[in-house]
């Protein structure tokens, strides 16, 4: 749903246009019609709020069992928590309750738009499409395929598999929401018959729709590909030979690609989605980003829940700075020296570099740089009303008198939380201010009082029953032997938005 009328915000807005780069258009007005910002015009030369801004993109379902878990190497959380946890949202209206707070959750910390991994079965699926439409994010949305190596009760035939896929691309495609698009989403090859793989190319092909899966993740993921697919020299090379590798896929993780891997997904306009959280919890190896910018490679930021512990791409940004600050560290270890030398510094990255990755970096790998990522005329409108001014107990941080505008976002990207986003908008479209979802506030106040909200069912309702899992020998085999991965206090101009 786009904003039908025209709205003006008036403010300091940042984005980074240039990887590195921080730009502040000071007293700017940005006019948004119809969710696209029409002009772009200081405050003086235009007769007409926002104070600071950011942007999001971040992937995952998972959220039951987010913040926990975390205590074992990929193959055997996929089988103690992630399958069970899927598996349960068959249970349509535990699914319908749980997708509620998952995208609250992601539009409250902020996540304008989301890349979301579902679950096998098709209805849970379209409860995710139908709760984000109602909320108002910007979504690309998968339902997951996996047809071997998986638990007796979470699996699909194949051609059962390819039926629903279909299914849930025309579902996706016939809600004409232009801010959903459907997604192909095979698990990972461990899960995926060649045949399926093929499949779901093709599926892709006739829909032009966007690809997500995981590529090289971690040794027991890897070895346990080399193990199934011997005649393939690695991940990269099993999925371009099944067709997968276009340039609206989007591989999670690739931490364990060689140059030569990333080259070709390069060449293909494949993106990495770069989850550093779940990275440090999952994966064996830290992701090179400006290695693998320098390479062509498409890179995009992600927390990956419940495979990285927060849903906020804040902490995302601040890991992906800690993560490129190992790759410093470890090279200086291993130089055994006390000399961080140019070559040391070139895998480092700042708040700047991370921003960017969250927003174009993220537009980019999800072929929407043409439609967001950026203040620029043309462009949609999807931005954050930040508060800067909560001290004390009230907020995260604290500013000081003499700290200017750069500081105090450089203390909101380091140290904020949702608690310093006033509003949220996707689109152009308010649609999360103070405490409140405000497409969703629209519909139920025609509700009868009294009705218990989402999160009143939740807390309300029994936990749906798990099922037994029973997974991937194989690849279980190869993981054990791995073992684990390794302003100043001034008070804010009110916010004034003008209509008109
Ligand atoms: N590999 C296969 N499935 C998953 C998943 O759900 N999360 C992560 N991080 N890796 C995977």
């Amino acid at each position: 749903m786009a904003a039908a009328d025209t709205l003006a915000f008036r403010g300091t807005f940042f984005h980074t246009p240039t990887y590195g780069q921080l730009e502040a258009l000071r007293d700017a007005v940005v006019v948004v019609k119809d969710g696209r910002i029409a002009r772009i015009a200081k405050a003086e030369e235009e007769a007409a709020v926002l104070r600071d801004f950011g942007l999001s993109e971040a992937r995952r379902l998972k959220y039951k069992f987010t913040g926990t878990g975390t205590d074992v190497p990929l193959m055997d959380w996929l089988k103690k928590y992630t399958f069970p946890a899927e598996c349960s949202f068959q249970d349509i209206e535990a699914a319908r309750q749980r997708y509620a707070l998952l995208v609250k959750r992601f539009l409250a910390n902020g996540t304008t738009t989301a890349m979301y991994y579902g679950s096998l079965h098709l209805e849970p699926n379209t409860v995710l499409v139908d709760t984000i439409e109602r909320l108002g994010q910007r979504a690309v949305v998968g339902k997951v395929n996996m047809d071997r190596h998986s638990p007796d009760n979470y699996v699909e035939a194949t051609q059962d598999g390819l039926r629903d896929a279909e299914a849930f691309i025309q579902y996706t495609l016939g809600r004409k929401c232009s801010r959903i698009q459907p997604c192909i989403t095979p698990r990972f090859i461990p899960t995926c018959t060649p045949e399926l793989m093929k499949g779901l190319a093709e599926l892709a092909r006739k829909y032009g729709t966007h690809i997500q899966s995981h590529i090289s993740e971690c040794c027991g993921e890897v070895n346990c590909v080399r193990e199934m697919h011997p005649e393939y020299a690695s991940d990269a090379a099993v999925f371009e030979e099944m067709g997968l590798l276009t340039s609206r896929t989007v591989m999670a993780h690739g931490t364990l690609l060689s140059d030569d891997d990333i080259r070709h997904l390069a060449s293909r306009g494949t993106a990495v989605s770069h989850c550093p959280l779940s990275n440090f919890f999952l994966g064996d190896a830290f992701f090179k980003v400006n290695h693998a910018l320098s390479l062509g490679l498409k890179v995009g930021l992600g927390t990956d829940v419940a495979g990285g512990i927060s849903p906020s791409m804040l902490s995302a940004q601040r890991m992906a700075v800690v993560n490129s600050r190992c790759l410093r560290a470890h090279k200086l270890a291993v130089s055994g020296g006390t000399t961080v030398t140019p070559e040391m510094e070139k895998d480092v990255i700042t708040f700047k570099e991370a921003l960017w990755l969250a927003t174009v970096g993220g537009a980019q790998a999800l072929d929407l740089a043409d439609r967001v990522g950026t203040f620029e005329e043309g462009k949609e409108f999807d931005a954050l009303l930040v508060d800067t001014t909560l001290g004390g107990t009230d907020g995260p941080f604290d500013v000081f008198p003499g700290e200017d505008d750069l500081e105090r976002f450089e203390k909101f990207i380091n140290l904020g939380d949702d608690r310093n986003l006033l509003e949220v908008y996707v689109q152009g479209v308010c649609v999360k201010r103070g405490d409140i979802f405000e497409l969703e506030a629209s519909v139920l106040h025609t509700k009868p009082q009294g009705e218990p909200s989402d999160e009143d069912r939740l807390l309300s309702a029994p936990t749906p029953a798990e099922p037994e899992t029973d997974f991937l020998d194989l690849a279980h085999r190869a993981d054990s032997s791995e073992g684990s991965p390794a302003p100043d206090g001034e008070a804010e101009p009110e916010a004034k938005r003008a209509r008109r």
